[in-house]
């Protein structure tokens, strides 16, 4: 790639993606400002570490101007205050951890282990790739020391993207030149292209609560905010999959890379929507809070309060989750969830077993900080291995780690899972 992004689908390569960016004490630094553009114009999500002597070539203001984010150089946020950056925090956030330019001074303090600025720190704490795009006068990145310092960092995963050939800030010709923000842009769409575990993969989710009408205003419903089912739509459409997002009514965006979403309202349209993209799925995962009965007469007018029946009848609604066990095929993964208010594992496994799941994620009202209405939750998941079944339960977690967990397990992505 060289120049402009010529289409939207290039535009949007990195949508979604998190990176750290990592500026270290370079000449080159100036070009990590057309670095930090061309990746937020890609769509990612940006946040900038700099080493204290970086700021001296490029200020925090303009790369903080450039990706919509605060920069932090400092352990301590705010002193008066007293407040610190969680370079732990930083570390876990990013789904790469990129340092361009990276300085012979900070890859030897990446070999070392040495931990004295923030961004040493962050490397440190970091779960995810780490890519550095070293930059450095020539001789300086020939010296056996770097050589070593670069050969061991490569030994321990860290990807490289070996400086350019050129005139140097020194005066100097030959290799050490921060190589193009382009260049280096391209490298990190290609990692994020094939650490895709999922691409190819189809999954439909169901998600959010359903409304069955009584009249034209009123509906029975429930208090379901349909995160849980946009966390996993999410997760699943980072990794590469391509998910088909059926929502009942929520007040949500839908996740980026997610390609296609149905919005329904009823549970009779949610089965239809569901039952027609199912037999092509290679995994489905019913999240939705379907109401489970209807009113049997549902008119389209309002009904005026001294003109309501005394009654209204009732009669269910068609279980998705049951139908899509009923006709699933060979490889197909089904997962589904189990709402409680108490214990309720033997109700989970009933569901398990009912309606032929792969999976049953057992949440219970009575566990704070789980179910609808909140950001976290607590899962229990009941897995079925042959005959028998498997079960792990997990700690109260946000929505978003909870997805990530479910979508290892549906997968066999992380084998400790
Ligand atoms: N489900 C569905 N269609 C329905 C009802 C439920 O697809 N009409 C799915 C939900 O998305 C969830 C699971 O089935 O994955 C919940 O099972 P269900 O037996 O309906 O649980 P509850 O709604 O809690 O019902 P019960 O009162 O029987 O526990």
């Amino acid at each position: 790639m060289t120049g402009k992004p010529e289409s939207q689908d290039e535009m949007q390569s990195l949508l979604g993606r998190r990176i750290v960016l990592g500026i270290t004490g370079s000449i080159a630094a100036y070009k990590s400002a057309f670095l930090a553009r061309e990746l937020t114009r890609r769509g990612a999500e940006v946040r900038v570490v700099m080493t204290p002597s970086a700021t001296e070539f490029i200020t925090p203001l303009t790369l903080a101007t450039l990706v919509d984010n605060p920069v932090h150089s400092d352990f301590t946020e705010n002193k008066e205050k007293g407040t610190w950056t969680n370079h732990v925090e930083l570390g876990l956030w990013g789904d790469l951890f990129l340092i361009a330019p990276c300085t012979a001074q900070t890859m030897s303090a990446m070999v070392s282990g040495a931990c004295e600025n923030l961004l040493q720190a962050v490397y440190l704490s970091a779960r995810c790739t780490v890519m550095i795009a070293p930059a450095m006068d020539v001789d300086m990145f020939t010296n056996a020391a770097t050589q070593n310092s670069l050969y061991t960092l490569r030994e321990r995963g860290v990807e490289i993207i070996e400086p350019a050939s050129g005139p140097l800030a020194s005066g100097l010709d030959g290799m050490g030149r921060l190589e193009e923000p382009e260049i280096i842009t391209e490298r990190v769409e290609a990692f994020f292209d094939v650490s895709l575990p999922l691409k190819g993969k189809n999954v439909v989710i169901t998600a959010g609560p359903t409304q069955e009408p009584i009249d034209a205003v009123r509906y029975i419903g429930n208090r379901s905010s349909g995160k849980m089912g946009f966390a996993l739509a999410g997760r699943l459409a980072d990794l590469g999959a391509d998910v088909v997002l059926i929502a009942g009514p929520v007040s949500l965006p839908t996740p980026p890379r997610v390609q296609t979403r149905i919005d329904i309202s009823t549970a009779e349209e949610l089965f239809e929507a569901t039952m027609k993209v199912w037999p092509k799925a290679d995994a489905g995962i019913a999240c939705a809070a379907v109401a489970d009965l209807k009113p049997k007469r549902a008119t389209d007018k309002k009904i005026h309060k001294d003109e309501f029946p005394k009654t209204v009848e009732l009669e269910k609604t068609p279980d998705t989750l049951a139908a899509m066990g009923e006709c699933k095929l060979e490889g197909q993964l089904l997962m589904g969830f189990a709402l409680e208010t108490n214990d309720g594992l033997e109700s989970a496994m009933g569901k398990l077993e009912g309606k032929n799941l792969d999976f049953v994620v057992l949440n219970t009202l009575a566990d704070d900080g789980a179910g609808f209405s909140h950001d976290t939750n607590k899962v229990t998941v009941i897995k079925r291995v042959g005959v028998n079944t498997e079960m792990r339960s997990f700690e109260l977690k946000t929505k978003k780690e909870v997805a990530r967990d479910l979508v290892d397990m549906i997968f066999q992505i992380n084998n400790e899972v």
